[in-house]
Parts: structure tokens; sequence; C-alpha cells
């Protein structure tokens, strides 16, 4: 078995002249809570897009379980336990709670099903645990459209479960949401995380809830790695401090 579940080596990727990364690597112990931070731009997104498969990088090599999954398409990627959401929402807002797990049970199911077969039914017991376990039996009937944006990030994290990951990728999952919402959903996903035994990497801006939850943080500028620790190495880590504190100042700054 591979020390890593996932491990990405020399990762570029260049826009023409623009460079979004340069030279990243990152490798994911299998059960380990990665928290990947830094500024606006910095490149977290297109890492996790690159990991995820959704962006082909221009150099590098990511490998998943010891194979090598660089050009593979995301959908082979989820195949094989990749589970991704994404800063925009995915579900269909004009279909109720259960619905939308029911679709995402189906997709994950794959060809013996169809929304119309009579062997849907076998899955309603499937639809109802996924429901429950992020915490939304009480509104299952309800539609997506009606219920909060907090409850609708619930619910993508189940469709994504319903695939049966083993690694979570989660961009910024609670962005737009409070700071009560945000601990909420972020404790939902580390219960399920551990209850199930998953790998974690999330980008998140809430360093608060960063230096909590993570075991490890990777800290990027630039589109390079510019650290990388347990959360005691990057808040002792000068250069961590110094583009955080130049965040904070260049916010004060813009106050006065
Ligand atoms: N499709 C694209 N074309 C050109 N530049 C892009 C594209 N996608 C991202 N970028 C640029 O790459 C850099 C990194 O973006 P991103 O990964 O979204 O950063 P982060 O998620 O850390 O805020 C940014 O400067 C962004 O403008
Ligand atoms: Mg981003």
């Amino acid at each position: 078995m591979a020390d890593f579940i996932l491990s990405a080596e020399g990762i570029s990727k260049k826009y023409g002249a623009f460079s979004a990364l340069t030279n990243v690597s990152l490798k994911l112990k299998s059960g380990e809570i990665r928290a990947v931070i830094g500024p606006n731009g910095a490149g977290k997104s297109t890492l996790t897009n690159v990991l995820g498969g959704q962006i082909l990088p221009t150099a590098g090599t990511v490998v998943l379980d010891g194979r090598i999954v660089t050009g593979l398409a995301p959908h082979r990627r989820a195949g094989l336990g990749i589970g991704r959401t994404f800063q925009i929402n995915s579900t269909f807002r004009h279909m109720t709670v259960r619905e939308n797990m029911l679709a995402a049970c189906v997709a994950a199911a794959g060809t013996g099903y169809s929304l119309f077969s009579s062997k849907l039914r076998v899955l309603d017991s499937r639809v109802a645990e996924l429901v429950d376990e992020v915490g939304l039996s009480n509104i299952s009937e309800s539609i997506v459209e009606a219920i909060s944006h907090g409850d609708r990030k619930r619910l993508e994290l189940g469709m994504v479960l319903a695939t049966g990951p083993r690694l979570l990728l989660l961009d910024e999952p609670t962005a737009g949401m409070g700071l009560n919402e945000r601990q909420d959903l972020f404790k939902l996903i580390v219960d399920v995380v551990k209850k199930r035994g998953l790998t974690l990497m999330f980008v998140e801006h809430d360093i608060d809830i960063v230096f909590n939850l993570a075991e490890r943080i990777t800290v990027m500028a630039r589109g390079s790695v510019l650290a990388e620790g347990n959360p005691d190495e990057i808040s002792a880590d000068p250069h961590v401090q110094e583009i955080y504190l130049g965040e904070s100042v260049a916010a004060k700054g813009a106050t006065c």
C-alpha cells in the first residue's frame, strides 16, 4: 500500500505567460486532515482542480494510491475515490433535498439505474441514511431553493459522500456563510471524515477554523508553496506571519 493516498510532484500551470502554479508538490497521508491557505490568487483553487482532474497541469504528476492519474478525467478520478465540492453550488434548485440525494445515488450506482427505474426503491434507505448523516432529515422534503445556504452546503457534502469517496477535496466549503454556520458545517465535515476514515484537504479563509481543525497546513502564495507543517510550525513561521500581517495591515489601511 502506498504511504500517501495522494501525491502531487512538481505541478505547474501556465495561462499564456502567467504562471498560476509553479513547481508545487504536496503529499497527503491516508487519514490526514490538511488545510490549504494563502491570499487570494495564490493558486489554491487551481491546485485543487489539478488534483481533482478539472484542470490539466502544464507540468508535473498527480499520483493516487501509487497510480499516475495526471491526465485522468474527473469522473474517472471520482471512481477511484476522489470526492470534490466546488466554491459554486452544484445542487438542483427546484428539486427536494431527498430528490437531490437520490439523483446523486443514482449517478453513483451507475448504468443499472435510472430515475424512472423500478429498482429505485432499493436506493431509498441509502438516500435516507445520507440525508440523516448530513443532518437534513427534518427538511428532506423541502425544495432546495427554499433551504438555507448552510443546509445546501450540507446537501452538497452528502451528494459527494454518495459517490463513496476516500479523499475529499473541499474548496472553501463555507464560502458566503456566517461564523456560526461555518463552524457547524466544519464540525459536520470533520465528524464525517473521522467516522468514515476519510482523508480531507480543504481550502479555507478563516484562520481560526484552519488552526483548530487541520493536522497539517500548506501555505501558498503566488502559485508556490511557501510553507508546510503542523499548526504550531506554521504559526511560528516568519514568512507566513509576513503575508498574513501584510494582509491585515493592508485591510486596516483600507478602512482609514
Ligand atoms: N482560466 C484562467 N485563465 C487565466 N488566469 C487564471 C485562470 N484561472 C485562474 N487564473 C489566475 O491564476 C491565479 C490563481 O487563481 P486561483 O487558483 O483561483 O487562486 P485562489 O484560489 O488561491 O484564490 C490567479 O491570479 C487567477 O487570476
Ligand atoms: Mg479559490
